[in-house]
Formats: structure tokens, sequence, C-alpha cells
């Protein structure tokens, strides 16, 4: 691991340029660095993030491979640990985007600027797709909480494919069309190298499984097959491992089911604000909810891609426990 204080802004561009590059499946660049494949149009975000974030002991940090469910588990966490302040009814995940309310570390805030405004009120919800080994020594060190969410690798595959690929061209299903299935030929072979967006996946992953199992009170490793099976559960583990457990008057009241309503996929994405709304980025809020389901690698994957997929990821996770 090379040390982000190291590498200073003056001679960052010169840093970056002598980083092996590969390209995503878009054709934009992403750069190795750190065993991390980074978007290169992000990664000097994610340099500053790691150079400048100081984490408080109230922060929590939601991390994730992108499209594997952190739409959903920003939404879930804001609303375990605002429903004091805030009824389902008068939520603001009605008018604003989960993005919004609980911005992304690399992308939204440290491209931004190398000094971003993070003056909200405690506990800051926050986001990265960091690898655990990467993140500032700060959130490592200090007693804030992290949740990380996994997904089916076949399915974050295809959800990330799509999503790259609308950002682009407007394609909505990648294998109605040979060109974009040629294209998802292209990129699969760059998967199963690792080649990814903060990939490789099984770094990705591991990382903050390994963190999971070393300190069970300060990482919380959530599956979003798990969350598809039984939120309700899920919610409960999410809101105790933050210290925002439910009271037994609340689940009474059903308050649990209630927040699972507000977060669930049909009611987010019917929602104007996510059907309609622009981010700051130019990117449609609705890139952010398209199927919202288990398995939908059938429809875009032959059996033998998945299977020789599914080989390499299992040879990599081999030993640590953690499966699929
Ligand atoms: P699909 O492309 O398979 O539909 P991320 O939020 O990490 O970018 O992941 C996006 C994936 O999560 C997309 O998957 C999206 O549809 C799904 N998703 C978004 N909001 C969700 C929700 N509230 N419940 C379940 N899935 C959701």
């Amino acid at each position: 691991i090379i040390f982000m204080e190291t590498v200073k802004e003056d001679n960052l561009q010169e840093f970056l340029l002598t980083l092996p590059s590969e390209k995503n499946w878009d054709g934009t660049p992403l750069l190795l660095f750190n065993e991390t494949w980074y978007p290169a149009n992000s990664i000097r975000g994610a340099v500053s993030f790691q150079q400048n974030f100081r984490a408080q002991d109230s922060d929590i940090i939601l991390a994730s491979m992108p499209k594997s469910g952190t739409t959903w588990l920003k939404a879930l966490t804001f609303s375990v640990v605002s429903r004091d302040r805030y009824s389902p009814k008068e939520s603001p995940l009605i008018t604003a985007p989960p993005h919004e309310l609980v911005p992304f570390l690399e992308v939204d805030l440290y491209l931004k600027s190398q000094n971003p405004d993070l003056d909200f009120p405690p506990p800051r919800i926050l986001s990265c797709h960091t690898h655990y080994t990467s993140l500032p020594q700060s959130i490592r060190d200090s007693n804030c909480k992290i949740v990380y969410v996994c997904r089916n690798p076949l399915d974050q595959a295809v959800s990330d494919f799509v999503f790259v690929r609308n950002r682009v061209s407007g394609i909505a299903n990648p294998s109605s069309s040979s060109s974009s299935s040629s294209l998802i030929d292209e990129g699969f072979e760059n998967i199963c190298r690792g080649v990814q967006s903060y990939g490789p996946f099984w770094n990705n992953v591991l990382s903050y499984w390994k963190a999971s199992l070393e300190r069970p009170d300060k990482v919380l490793f959530l599956k979003y097959e798990d969350l598809k099976e039984d939120i309700i559960l899920n919610l409960k583990r999410l809101a105790e491992f933050l210290g925002f457990p439910f009271t037994e008057e609340e689940e009474k009241e059903g308050v649990i089911e209630e927040i699972s309503r507000l977060c669930s996929f049909d009611n987010l994405k019917d929602l104007e604000v996510n059907k309609n709304g622009v981010r700051p980025s130019g990117m449609r809020n609705s890139a952010f909810f398209r199927k919202g389901e288990t398995g939908d690698w059938g429809n875009h994957l032959s059996p033998s891609m998945a299977e020789r997929f599914w080989k390499i990821v299992e040879e990599k996770l081999d030993g640590s426990g953690l499966t699929f």
C-alpha cells in the first residue's frame, strides 16, 4: 500500500500518469492504484478523500462496490438514524434522492474540493467505494461505524454494465442489441481479470469481510440478497449495530415495516424526484433504480460466462468463509 499522504497535489498529475491503465465497459480509463481500479475521472477525489478526511466517532460510513445496493442502504440508514426527526410520511427521502442525503466522499465531496464542507449535524452519514485497506487511517482508528453492502458479483456486474452504458449511450437493455452484447463480452473479459470500477470485486468485498470478522462492532457486512429476503430482520440488525435500536413500542407500532416500505425499490423508484430528477453531475436519478431484482444476470450472461466467472470468484474467496 502506498500511503496517499506521500503523494502531494503538485506532483499528483505526474504520479497518475505512471499508473497502469485499462478501459472500463464504456471505454473510459480506469487507473490501478493500491490494487484498486479507480475511474480516472474520480481518482483525484479518491486521493483527496484518503489524504484529507478526518473521521468523527459518531460518523457512519456506508461502503460498497458500485451497483451493490448502495442507494438502498443509504435510504435505510438515513431513515433509521433520523426517525426521531421525521416520520416516514415527512421523510426528506420523498423529495431528495438518497445520494443527496448521503453523499459520496470520493465523488460528491472530495472531487470538488480538498476541504469540502462536512459540517453537518452528527451522526454524519457518508459513503464510499474505497477498499477497507485504503480507507483514511482516521476511519479505521476512530470509533465510527462502517456498514458494507455486497451483492452477487454476476448481478453486480450486469447492473454496472447497464449503468455505465446508459451513461453514455442510453442503451436500456444490453442483451437486446448485438453491438452491446459484444461490448458485454469485452467488458466481461475485464471483470474476469478484476478490471472494473473500484474492483477487483474480490479485493473490495474481502477487505470489508475480513474487517467485519476482526472488528464486528466496527464493520457490519450485509448482502443485497439477504436484504431482499428479510428486510425487517436486517433493518433491526442495522439499527442495533448503529446504536439506534428499535424499541418494543416502535416494533408494535410497525415503524420497521414503515421504513422498509418507504425505502423499497417500488416506492423510491416511483417518487417524482427519482423518476425525473437529475444529479448535479447530470446523471438522472432514475439511473439508480433499474430492476432491483436478484438473478437478473441470467438475462444477460450466458451459462458458460457465469460458470467461468464463478470459478474465478470462488478461487479468490476460497478459505475466507464468504460465499454467495
Ligand atoms: P439493478 O441494476 O440490478 O436493478 P447502487 O445503489 O449500488 O448503485 O446499486 C444499484 C442497484 O440497486 C440497481 O440494481 C438498482 O435497481 C438497485 N436498487 C436501487 N434502489 C433499490 C431499493 N430500494 N431496493 C432494492 N434494490 C434497489
